[in-house]
């Protein structure tokens, strides 16, 4: 299908300063003719959500709690998320996966959670370097993808999307091949159809992994990558804006 979605993950990175910044810099075709979503840390949605409103561009967080109220401190619910103007929000990411030790089952609860409050999820899938070098990349994204897809309501993860992003190809400048991705992007679709294949057709599969202005093109001219998440390149609004062209085009 054609690209439709194209979405930044600033990560932990930003200030006040920055989005007021970026807000102003961002200049997009209008109409917007795909999803064009920002995600900011969690403690900039609000003003970003503020600062980007008339410009159709919306907004996401990068995590999300698992509970929708109470004693859970530092954590922030699916609802307060939706209540700060947010549509999207992240889970799974790879840094998230390593760092927060973050496993299948909680990712697949915290995509169950954005779909609660009436969020669209972006599920990350990707394998490590030393599980490509292994051979064990398809069987890796297929555990991944399951506990989701078992767990969740599928209309609503139809909804948002699905990022497959080869861990060894995030901020390393090393983008995976477009026939690499290709490949993995129509498995991932294959192993959707297998559950339901309407949702399968549904679906945007989109990349992420070194997506920068020169590269998206090729990208998305693949049968199968309906666009992408942006890390660093996602930091600049002018090189954003190309990426965003480019797959509206
Ligand atoms: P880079 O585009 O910086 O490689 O990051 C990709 C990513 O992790 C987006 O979530």
């Amino acid at each position: 299908m054609r690209p439709s979605l194209v979405a930044a993950n600033w990560k932990m990175n930003g200030s006040g300063d920055f989005l007021r910044d970026y807000a102003e810099r961002l200049e997009l075709d209008q109409p917007l003719k795909i999803d064009v979503v920002l995600c900011p840390p969690s403690i900039y949605l609000a003003e970003l959500v503020r600062a980007l409103r008339e410009t159709g561009v919306a907004c996401g967080a990068q995590d999300v709690g698992i509970q929708p109220s109470g004693a859970h401190t530092g954590e922030i619910a699916a609802e307060m998320i939706a209540d700060a103007g947010a549509e999207w929000v992240i889970v799974g990411h790879s840094e998230r996966r390593i760092d927060q030790n973050e496993k299948d089952d909680l990712v697949a609860t915290k995509a169950a959670a954005a779909l609660r409050a009436g969020l669209k999820p972006i599920v990350c899938v990707g394998e490590t370097l030393a599980e490509r070098e292994a051979g064990h990349e398809i069987a890796v994204v297929e555990r991944q993808l399951e506990a989701v897809v078992d767990r969740v309501d599928l209309d609503g993860l139809a909804s948002g999307a699905i990022a497959y992003e080869p861990v060894w190809a995030i901020g390393t400048g090393k983008s995976a091949t477009t026939a690499q991705a290709q490949e993995m992007h129509a498995f991932i679709r294959d192993k959707i159809a297998h559950v339901d294949a309407a949702i399968a057709r549904k679906i945007r599969v989109v990349y992420g992994g070194s997506v920068k202005a020169e590269n998206a093109e090729e990208l998305f001219g693949q049968d199968d990558i309906d666009g992408s998440l942006v890390g660093g390149a996602g930091l600049d609004p002018i090189q954003f804006a190309e990426i965003v062209h480019a797959a509206s085009r």
